[in-house]
C-alpha cells in the first residue's frame, strides 16, 4: 500500500474493533443497525447443513428470535434440512447485510425448541400461513400446483371457524452456536474479522482477529 493510501486507511472511519466481549450483545447490535437500514429482511439468514455423505446444502430461512440460548428458525421437520439435521445436528448460519456492508457467521448445534414455544409462535402466524404449513409437504415433489391448491382447501374446510393446531410436523430449531464470526467491511478490503469461541468452560468466549 502507497504512503497516501496507508494514511487514508488509518483514517478510515470503517475501521471495526468489538465493543464487547459478549458475542450476543454484538449480535443485538449489528442485527438493531441491520434492522434500520435493510429494505427487507434483515433477519433472513442463509442455513447450511450436510446429509449423511457429508454433502452440503445451503438455504434461506428466517431468524425468528434469538438470545444467550441461540437462534431459532421455524420450519418442516420432514424437509430436506429436517431430515439432514434430525441425523446431524451441526449447522452453520450466516447473515449478510448489505446496506451496513457487514456479516455475520455462526456455527453449532441444532435442537428442537420447546413444545409450548412452537405452539405459541404457530398461533402468533396468519391463518393462511398455518394452513400452509399442514398443505406443503416441504421438499416433497408436487405434480401441479392446483393439487397444492386443493390441499390448502381442503385444510381450510376441515379448520374452519376453529383455531388450527401446530402440526407435528412443523416446528422451531434452536442453533446454540459455539462460533460466531462478526466480518465488517474494511477500506481497500482490509476488513476486520473477530471470531468468538465457546471456551471449554462454556461460560466465556475467546476472542480473536483473523486476517481479512
Ligand atoms: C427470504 C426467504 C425466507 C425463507 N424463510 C424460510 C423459513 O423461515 N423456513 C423455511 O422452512 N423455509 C424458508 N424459506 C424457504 C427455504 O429457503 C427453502 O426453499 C425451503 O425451506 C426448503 O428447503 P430444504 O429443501 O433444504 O429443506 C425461505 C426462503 C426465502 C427466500
Amino acid at each position: 500500500m502507497c504512503t497516501a493510501a496507508r494514511q487514508n486507511f488509518k483514517e478510515e472511519k470503517r475501521v471495526f474493533t468489538p465493543s464487547t466481549d459478549d458475542p450476543f450483545q454484538l449480535f443485538n447490535q449489528w442485527y438493531e443497525d441491520a434492522s434500520q437500514s435493510e429494505v427487507n429482511d434483515p433477519n433472513a439468514m442463509s442455513l447450511a447443513t450436510v446429509d449423511e455423505n457429508s454433502m452440503p446444502s445451503v438455504r434461506i430461512v428466517l431468524l425468528k428470535s434469538h438470545d444467550q440460548n441461540g437462534f431459532v428458525f421455524y420450519t418442516n421437520f420432514q424437509s430436506r434440512k429436517g431430515t439432514e439435521l434430525s441425523k446431524n445436528p451441526q449447522a452453520a448460519i450466516a447473515f449478510h447485510w448489505k446496506t451496513i456492508r457487514r456479516q455475520v457467521r455462526i456455527e453449532g448445534s441444532t435442537e428442537v425448541v420447546a413444545k409450548n414455544e412452537a405452539d405459541e409462535y404457530f398461533q402468533s402466524r396468519p391463518r393462511i400461513s398455518q394452513i400452509g404449513a399442514w398443505a406443503s409437504q416441504q421438499s416433497e415433489p408436487l405434480d401441479s400446483r392446483e393439487q397444492l391448491l386443493n390441499t390448502v382447501q381442503s385444510f381450510e374446510e376441515k379448520y374452519e371457524n376453529v383455531s388450527i393446531p401446530r402440526p407435528p410436523h412443523w416446528g422451531g430449531l434452536r442453533l446454540r452456536p459455539t462460533r460466531i464470526e462478526f466480518w465488517h467491511d474494511g477500506e481497500f478490503r482490509l476488513h476486520d474479522r473477530f471470531i468468538f469461541e465457546k471456551t471449554t468452560n462454556a461460560e466465556t468466549w475467546k476472542i480473536t482477529r483473523l486476517n481479512p
